[in-house]
């Protein structure tokens, strides 16, 4: 296995569970020290534990909301005491609400609460980290920000519409970020299509059902894994992506792009 995150820190948050803690164990394998931050703090520090005793590396637990303005600052401070660069950036918490509900009669809990964690989360992680990224020694880049919209980001999904909305923004912050900090730090995100984690109670049939009712039929016939996001994300934080910058990379099995209607495909998931 190419070490090539040797002496490079890597920032996760959403660390406890799903893609942040996939990445954060290939990351880590590949030779980071890791700050994995997260909202749920006895999955966090489980997770810490299992990685550090697996890979020997630094792994340090931050527990902290990301759309709380000031512990994402806070939180900030405390990465950069603790490692001595953050190179790479996985900006990648996230949840939903409101599943099934018109966005019409979307409660504004709802809205808020979906709106605060994908989006000016997002937001807030990149404001208060990139100002200390962008004045490291690295060459040619001083670090990599990965963000994490979805193919809901990609088309508008009905069925999740206040969560399809944040991730449209994650898109947008994204390109935005990529023109604010050209030459020196990538901005790129990555747009999953239906993956079991958290985010469907780890449980395969109740990801499989909201499939289901959104008429979803997979190109490539098979539902997506972690490890699908994982290989993207090494892809990412490596120098073979050193020239990549703006762009919305989808794992999702062809549903987005490839785009054919549901009837005409031969596939059962
Ligand atoms: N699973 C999928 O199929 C899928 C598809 C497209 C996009 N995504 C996106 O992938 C990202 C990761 O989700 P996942 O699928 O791995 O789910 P997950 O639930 O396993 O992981 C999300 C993590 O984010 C943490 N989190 C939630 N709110 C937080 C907050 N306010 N502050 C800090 N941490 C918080 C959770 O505690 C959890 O550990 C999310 O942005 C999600 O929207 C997932």
């Amino acid at each position: 296995m190419e070490r090539f995150l040797e002496g490079k820190g890597c920032l996760i948050t959403g660390g406890a569970s799903g893609f942040g803690r996939g990445v954060a164990s290939a990351f880590a394998e590949r030779g980071a020290d890791l700050i994995l931050v997260d909202i749920n703090e006895e999955l966090l520090h489980e997770t810490s534990k299992n990685i550090e005793k697996e890979t020997k590396q630094k792994i340090v637990p931050i527990v902290c909301d990301v759309s709380d303005a000031k512990q994402v600052k806070q939180m900030a401070e405390q990465a950069f005491s603790e490692l001595d660069n953050i190179y790479v950036l996985f900006n990648n918490a996230g949840t939903g609400a409101a599943y099934g509900v018109d966005i019409l009669k979307v409660g504004e809990k709802a809205w808020d609460l979906t709106m605060n964690v994908n989006l000016r989360g997002q937001w807030l992680i990149d404001k208060y980290m990139w100002r200390k990224m962008s004045r490291q020694k690295f060459d040619p880049l001083r670090g990599k920000i990965i963000h994490t919209t979805s193919i809901a980001g990609r088309v508008v999904d009905p069925l999740i519409p206040v969560y399809s909305i944040s991730k449209i923004g994650v898109i947008a912050l994204m390109q935005l970020v990529a023109k604010s900090l050209a030459p020196y730090i990538t901005s790129n995100a990555i747009a999953p299509g239906f993956h079991v984690t958290g985010i469907y109670g780890n449980k395969e049939d109740i990801m499989i059902q909201t499939m289901k009712d959104g008429n979803v039929k997979t190109p490539l016939n098979r539902i997506g894994t972690i490890e699908d996001v994982v290989d993207i994300m090494i892809f990412l934080a490596s120098p073979r992506s050193d020239f990549i910058t703006g762009h919305t990379f989808p794992i999702d099995g062809g549903i987005v792009d490839v785009g054919v209607p549901p009837n005409i495909l031969k596939s059962d998931i």
